[in-house]
């Protein structure tokens, strides 16, 4: 049995560790480098943390499924996020974290996903019309920017009743403020000391007015919830939507504990369905306009699927987009949007044939497995089919889920993962079934790169569109880069 000390890894310097070999925007790749460089175990130092990088997919299954007991959420992270008033089920352990997730689970099940379906169309209509008009002007636009539109909306209309609107609205939204959260995050995570609560850099005082904001504008939800539930008690034991769940199940009014789990989860929300989503499918669309055959299947698919129609109009149709799924999957497979997650031992542990003393930090690496050639045949290679479970396939997609695991796994796997894939369904069949890609490319034309602020962004791409030569499902030649 080895001892952390006996694991290989990069040489600290004394106080900061390896901190200054960890960029927070490409910390994911040094660690993966890492991992390359010292194999699937190995350590590292922020500051004079000691932490152990994991990236065999078999361990880090393991180690997922043994939570909430053997293995939590970081004191560090829960406080960071406490902190900032964002304390909510992501962050929470144990017992708060058992309950806050049965009221979570609860409003994402299927049953609220059908009922919510109405609203989600008529938001994805919404920015059918909105793409409608940038094609029609062939003008380029910020593709990032418009998805986290769309999937703000739709996390406000599940999880508070209520309509955003932000796709018709051209001034400052809510994700103007949260934009300026998920780095921040990142960026205290990653310090080798507190250093905001002795001194607020120009930053810290920035995320402090821009948390404010959101805050106050999720009390004012969770009061009109408040009032809903007042004006209408037969809504307490059926309630519509998160908000309303959550006051019936945590809230004793008055209580201020209370009052800030409510906000923290709604914050939480709001956070975790933003960027992820938004940014999967970023990616999605990048590696479909390098692939024309990809984008042409597609587009065949969403023909088929939507018929006369522009966008999903019923919820079936989200059932026949086969080949749309096995493109998301794929797309997460290169490029899962959580690419390192952080896990504490809550007591001794072993780990292969590492013995883990109690409260040690592990840094799960989710993408070496994904890349790894005994997993996947032509790891680097973009290849949606090999999700499709065809005859004479090297495995059945099942077991692939289980080395590739973009939403987690095990007792914290990610409770929005049926929406988003839903999510993800409907603005790819919208896309390819009315538009064609003119241009997709970086603002300043170099390659497309990683860039990781908490969840892990593509570098700032614009696109132009045109509207899709009719019917023939066939896609005009792109000059997408
Ligand atoms: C493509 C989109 C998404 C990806 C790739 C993603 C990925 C993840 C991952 C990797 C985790 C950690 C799981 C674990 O610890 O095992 C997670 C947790 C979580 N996600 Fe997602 N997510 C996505 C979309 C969403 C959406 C749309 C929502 C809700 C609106 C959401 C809400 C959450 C919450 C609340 C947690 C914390 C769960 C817990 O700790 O119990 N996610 N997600």
């Amino acid at each position: 049995m080895r001892a952390i000390e006996d694991l290989p890894g990069p040489e600290p310097l004394p106080w900061v560790g390896n901190f200054h070999q960890m960029d927070p925007a490409r910390m994911h790749r040094a660690m993966e480098t890492w991992s390359e460089q010292f194999g699937p175990l190995f350590r590292f130092r922020i500051g004079t943390r000691v932490v152990v990088g994991v990236a065999d997919p078999v361990a880090i299954g393991v180690i997922f499924r043994d939570r909430p007991n053997g293995f939590r959420k970081p004191e560090l992270l829960e406080s960071v996020f406490e902190e900032l008033g964002l304390g909510g089920v992501f962050s929470a352990n144990g017992e708060a974290w058992r309950t806050q997730r049965k009221v979570v689970m609860a409003a994402f099940d299927t049953r609220h996903l059908k009922s919510y379906f109405p609203a989600l169309s008529r938001v994805i209509g919404r920015f059918y019309n909105r793409w409608s008009l940038h094609a029609a002007r062939e003008e380029p636009f910020d593709l990032q920017a418009d998805l986290m539109r769309f999937t703000v909306d739709v996390v406000a209309g599940l999880a508070f009743g209520v309509d955003f609107n932000t796709i018709e609205s051209d001034g400052e939204t809510i994700q103007t403020h949260l934009n300026h959260v998920f780095p921040m995050l990142n960026r205290r995570l990653s310090a080798p000391f507190k250093y905001w609560r002795w001194l607020k850099l120009p930053a810290d005082r920035a995320l402090d007015r821009h948390m404010a904001i959101v805050q106050q504008e999720v009390r004012a939800l969770i009061s009109q919830a408040r009032e809903r539930l007042a004006a209408d008690p037969a809504l307490r034991s059926s309630p519509t939507n998160l908000l309303e769940a959550m006051l019936v199940e945590l809230a004793a009014p008055g209580d201020e504990l209370n009052d800030r789990i409510l906000v923290g989860n709604a914050l939480t929300m709001l956070l975790a369905g933003e960027d992820t989503t938004a940014n999967t499918l970023v990616w999605l669309i990048h590696f479909a306009s390098g692939h024309p055959v990809v984008m042409q299947r597609l587009a065949e698919e969403a023909d088929t699927a939507l018929g006369e129609a522009h966008f999903a109009e019923r919820l079936e149709v989200a059932a026949a987009l086969d080949f749309t799924a096995a493109t998301a999957q794929e797309t997460m497979r290169l490029k899962p949007v959580a690419p390192v997650m952080l896990v504490q031992a809550n007591e001794p542990k072993v780990i292969g044939d590492v013995a883990i003393p109690r409260g040690t930090i592990i840094a799960t690496l989710m993408r070496p497995g994904s890349l790894d050639a005994r997993y996947f045949d032509r790891p680097q290679s973009f290849e949606p089919e090999r999700w499709l479970d065809v005859p004479g396939a090297d495995a059945p997609a099942a077991a692939r889920e289980r080395i590739a695991m973009p939403f987690g796994a095990g007792p914290r796997i990610c409770p929005g993962r049926n929406l988003a894939l839903l999510e993800i369904k409907l603005v790819t069949s919208m896309l390819f079934r009315n538009f064609q890609i003119v241009h997709l490319g970086t603002l300043d034309g170099a390659p497309i790169d990683e860039r990781l602020s908490f969840t892990m962004a593509p570098s700032p791409l614009r696109i132009t569109l045109a509207r899709r030569s009719s019917g023939t499902g066939r896609v005009r030649e792109t000059r997408a880069s």
